[in-house]
Parts: structure tokens; C-alpha cells; sequence
């Protein structure tokens, strides 16, 4: 291993996973792999002890058996957050694809996409060394059955990404539920019982078919979840949902609650008093620069539906609102368009500020 890198394998228990913290030795930057809600604590003031500074929390995938605490490490430390762009969703920083370099210190870790487990899977190599998340365990690999998942994508992602790397190379795993910590390419090219070299994308077919596993108990909750950073939302007034990994209300939904909850209206000042009105007691902040300055002056703990023509600003400006740490924001289904479908009511004079 690298001298001049600081490297804790940290494990929770509950759910058998590993968070992997790597730091530069001299200017003290840090990388952060698979944090879990319940050891958020312990992992942040293991980053102050050793005098960190967190550049990047970085996620494998989308978990099913825990929480990512990647939203709430972010929140205490101020790093960005990145995930694969596979998941379209709007919380993290950095949308990340094969190939992208992520830097800290005099360290590089490089990107490998290794779908198969989810759709969005990815490895980290850095050096000696790769985070395999759920694509390549210790002895096995992650199941292919929910989300995305595919037998034929992840026997390609470990036997032409993963096994093309030199055989001493460290394979750090998400998860092992029997005691092991680590493995190697050349280890599991030999020994891996699904995916060694003499078994046959049929017979890993077969394999991950028979398998019949149940939900990981978490799922329910876990993946909503994680689609937000591991930060849930906390909706006082309103059924969750998601369009494009967006949190979205209906119009519905909102009609219900007008009065209970603040609407921004991202359109410009010309749509706003057009043909299709605007919401009674909703306020005007056009996307872009205006709505930026508003939202800074606004209490990231408000509730707010954000409003457009049909949905698709204001799904910009909800992203916007949650990258800025907000977590109860919402995108108006359909927008105005939708609204004045249902007659709903709506005004055209000069309101709202
Ligand atoms: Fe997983």
C-alpha cells in the first residue's frame, strides 16, 4: 500500500457493510466510500481526529440493505457527493461515468463502471487497490434481481473490467457477511465460485437465477432513501413521489394543501399573468439567477412546491433546492398546464412578489 496514504477499513455491523476512508498523508484531503447512516457519527469524528478535510463522499451504488449517510457526512463537512449518472438523481454533486478521475491529494481514483448488481454500479480503482461495492464480493458477488440489475451486464462488468486489472490487486468488497475483509483479482479469477474463469455467462445466468433470494429488509425504506442521499423526505403534508428521481406533488395533492405550504413560481414575469395565471398566493422567482438569490435568503427547512408551465423548470429548480440543502421541496406535477386542466384555481393579476 501507499505510504502516503491513510487507509481505514471501518465496518457496521447491522448490515455487514464497509465504509472505506482514504487520506493524503501530506495535505490531509480525504475520499470517503460507502458511509451507513448508523455510523455516521463515528466515521466524522474519525475525519476530525485525524485532521481531514473530506473532498468527496463517494457511493457504489444505490444500497438496498442501508441507509448512505453520504447526504448527512455532507452536511457536517461540506463534500460533494457522487454517485454514477445511471440513477438520474438530483441530490449529488458529481454524476459520475467510466473513465472520470477523482482527485484528492497526490492520489487519483479512477472510475469503472461495472453495472449488474444496479444499473449505476461503479468500482473505484485507486492504485493497488479497488472498491468493488456489490459487483465483486469475497468469494461471490451482489445479487442481479431488483433494481436494474442483470446477470449478463455484471458477468461482463468482473470478467472484462474487474478481472482486467493486475491479479494482486486488492478487491475491497461492500458488504461480507462471514468475517473476510479483503480479496484479489487473481484470487477470485481462480477461486470465486460464480465468477471464475472456467464458469460461462450461461452457467453465472443459471447461478444468479436459482438463487431465489428474499428483499433485503430495508428496501422499502432504503432505496427512497438513498435516491435523496440517504436524507428522507420528510413531507408534513404530502404523499412522496418521484418523476426522474425528482420529489414531485400533484396537483391534487396540492389543491388540498393550498395554504399549508410556499410556492415559488420559476417561470418568467411575462408567463406569470399569461393565459394560464399563476397560483393564487404563490410567489414569482424565474430559474436562474433570481430564483439562486431567493433561495439563499429562504429556510432550507421550509416546505416548498416549486411551479412552471409543465413541470420541467420546476423540476430544475427543485434539483437546485436540494443541492443548496433543502429536503422538502417538490416539483408541481404537470405544471400550470396540468392545473388549469383540472380547474384549479388560479389568478392573473399582479401578485406574489
Ligand atoms: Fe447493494
Amino acid at each position: 500500500m501507499n505510504k502516503k496514504l491513510i487507509f481505514h477499513q471501518l465496518f457496521e455491523k447491522e448490515t455487514s457493510t464497509y465504509t472505506y476512508l482514504l487520506g493524503d498523508t501530506e495535505t490531509k484531503e480525504a475520499v470517503l466510500i460507502d458511509p451507513v447512516m448508523e455510523t455516521a457519527q463515528r466515521d466524522i469524528k474519525l475525519i476530525e481526529d485525524l485532521g481531514l478535510n473530506l473532498k468527496f463522499i463517494l457511493d457504489t451504488h444505490v444500497h438496498a440493505n442501508h441507509i448512505t449517510a453520504s447526504g448527512e457526512i455532507r452536511k457536517n463537512t461540506g463534500a460533494k457527493v457522487g454517485i454514477s449518472s445511471a440513477y438520474d438523481m438530483a441530490c449529488p454533486d458529481l454524476h459520475l461515468d467510466d473513465g472520470q478521475e477523482i482527485k484528492f491529494g497526490q492520489h487519483t481514483i479512477k472510475v469503472i463502471h461495472t453495472p449488474g448488481h444496479t444499473s449505476g454500479c461503479l468500482s473505484y480503482h485507486l492504485d493497488n487497490m479497488v472498491f468493488t461495492g456489490d459487483a465483486l464480493l469475497v468469494g461471490g458477488c451482489g445479487r442481479t434481481d431488483f433494481q436494474g440489475g442483470s446477470s449478463d451486464m455484471l458477468f461482463h462488468s468482473v470478467r472484462d473490467r474487474l478481472f482486467s486489472l493486475p491479479e494482486d490487486t486488492i478487491v475491497y468488497p461492500a458488504h461480507d457477511y462471514k468475517g473476510f475483509t479483503k480479496t484479489s483479482v487473481g484470487m477470485e479469477k481462480l477461486l470465486n465460485p460464480r465468477l471464475n474463469l472456467a464458469i460461462s455467462n450461461e452457467q453465472f445466468t443459471e447461478i444468479m437465477a436459482s438463487l431465489k433470494l428474499p428483499y433485503p429488509k430495508k428496501i422499502q425504506e432504503a432505496v427512497p432513501a438513498n435516491l435523496q442521499c440517504g436524507l428522507p423526505l420528510k413531507s408534513e403534508i404530502f404523499s412522496t413521489s418521484f418523476i426522474d428521481g425528482i420529489p414531485a406533488v400533484t396537483p391534487e395533492d396540492l389543491q388540498m394543501n393550498l395554504g399549508h405550504v410556499k410556492i415559488i413560481d420559476v417561470r418568467g414575469s411575462d408567463e406569470y399573468n399569461n393565459e394560464l395565471g399563476h397560483i393564487p398566493n404563490s410567489y414569482l422567482a424565474t430559474l436562474g439567477p433570481q430564483l439562486d438569490k431567493r433561495l439563499d435568503d429562504e429556510d432550507p427547512k421550509n416546505e416548498i412546491v416549486f411551479v412552471c408551465r409543465s413541470g420541467k423548470r420546476s423540476g430544475e429548480a427543485t434539483k437546485m433546492a436540494i443541492n443548496k440543502g433543502f429536503e422538502k421541496v417538490y416539483s408541481l406535477q404537470g405544471g400550470m398546464l396540468k392545473w388549469n386542466e383540472l380547474r384549479f384555481p388560479f389568478e392573473r393579476d399582479m401578485g406574489g412578489s
